[in-house]
C-alpha cells in the first residue's frame, strides 16, 4: 500500500489525474475503472483540461464504471450515466460505445449483473481502477455486510449511503434505494487501484479501512490486501493517521 499525502482537494485531483493520464499515455488502450461522487469530479475536470491542451488521447480507452442506481433513466441528472457523460465523456474524445455502466433499467437485473461481469472479462480486466470511499466504508456500492459479494450484484443501499448522497437530489426527486455494483472480486482483480479520500468527515473511516481489521462490515478494508493499491488523501482525511 502506498499513501500519497496531499494538501487539499485540488492537490488530490491533480495527483490522481496525473496517475490516470500516465496510465493512458503508456497504454492508449487502457481499461479504466471509474467512480462517481463528489470526490472524483475534480479529477475529471483536470483530465478534460489536459485533453483540451492535447496532452491525453482517449480515443482508444475503454471505461467501465463501478455502479449505477436502479430505476433512473440515463437522462435523469442523478443517474451515474448522466454524471459520467456530463462530467467527463462529453468533453473528451472517447467513443461512447467504449464507455460502460450497468443498466439500471434492465428488466432482468440478475442477467444484467452477469452480463456486466462478462463485459469486464471481455475487456481483459481493469488496468487502473479509481475509487472513492463511502462514509460507512463502502467501495462502489458494496455496503457493509456479513460477507463480501464477489461479482456484480444488486444491492439495497444503507441509510447512511442514502443520507450521504441525498444532497445530489432535489426536494421533489425520488432517490433510489437500490443499485447495481461491481463486487469485491471485480474490484480486487483490477491491476492497480487508486483510492481518493478527502475531508475531515472521512478521517475515521479512512483509518479503519487502512489499519483496522479486514472485514465485510468495512468493505474498503479489503483493499489492504491488494498488491498495487495507492491512497491519495488530503490533510483533513489523514488527520487521525499521523
Ligand atoms: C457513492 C458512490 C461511490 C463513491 C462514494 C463516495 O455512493 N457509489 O462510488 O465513491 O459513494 O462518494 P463521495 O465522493 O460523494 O463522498
Amino acid at each position: 500500500m502506498k499513501i500519497i499525502n496531499v494538501t487539499d482537494y485540488e492537490d488530490m485531483s491533480r495527483k490522481a489525474a496525473n496517475i490516470i493520464s500516465a496510465q493512458v499515455i503508456l497504454n492508449e488502450e487502457s481499461v479504466l475503472g471509474l467512480a462517481t461522487g463528489s470526490t472524483v469530479i475534480g479529477i475529471y475536470r483536470q483530465l478534460i483540461e489536459w485533453y483540451k491542451k492535447g496532452d491525453i488521447n482517449f480515443s482508444k480507452v475503454r471505461t467501465i464504471n463501478l455502479d449505477e442506481y436502479i430505476g433512473l433513466v440515463p437522462t435523469n441528472e442523478q443517474s451515474y450515466r448522466y454524471y459520467m457523460n456530463s462530467n467527463f465523456f462529453n468533453h473528451i474524445n472517447i467513443p461512447m460505445e467504449n464507455t460502460f455502466l450497468p443498466n439500471g433499467l434492465a428488466s432482468d437485473i440478475k442477467r444484467e449483473c452477469e452480463s456486466y461481469d462478462h463485459i469486464i472479462n471481455k475487456l481483459g480486466g481493469i488496468d487502473l481502477l479509481l475509487l472513492g470511499l463511502g462514509l460507512n466504508g463502502h467501495i462502489g456500492f458494496n455496503e457493509p455486510d456479513d460477507s463480501f459479494e464477489n461479482k456484480t450484484h444488486c444491492v439495497k443501499l444503507s441509510k447512511s449511503t442514502i443520507n450521504a448522497n441525498a444532497h445530489f437530489f432535489k426536494n421533489n426527486e425520488v432517490q433510489p434505494n437500490m443499485a447495481i455494483t461491481m463486487g469485491i472480486k471485480n474490484i480486487m482483480q483490477a491491476k492497480r487501484i487508486v483510492l481518493c479520500v478527502c475531508g475531515k468527515k472521512k478521517s475515521s473511516i479512512l483509518k479503519r479501512i487502512l489499519y483496522g481489521s479486514v472485514t465485510p462490515q468495512v468493505p474498503g478494508s479489503i483493499l489492504q490486501l491488494h498488491p498495487n493499491f495507492t491512497v491519495i488523501a488530503d490533510r483533513e482525511a489523514m488527520q487521525l493517521l499521523k
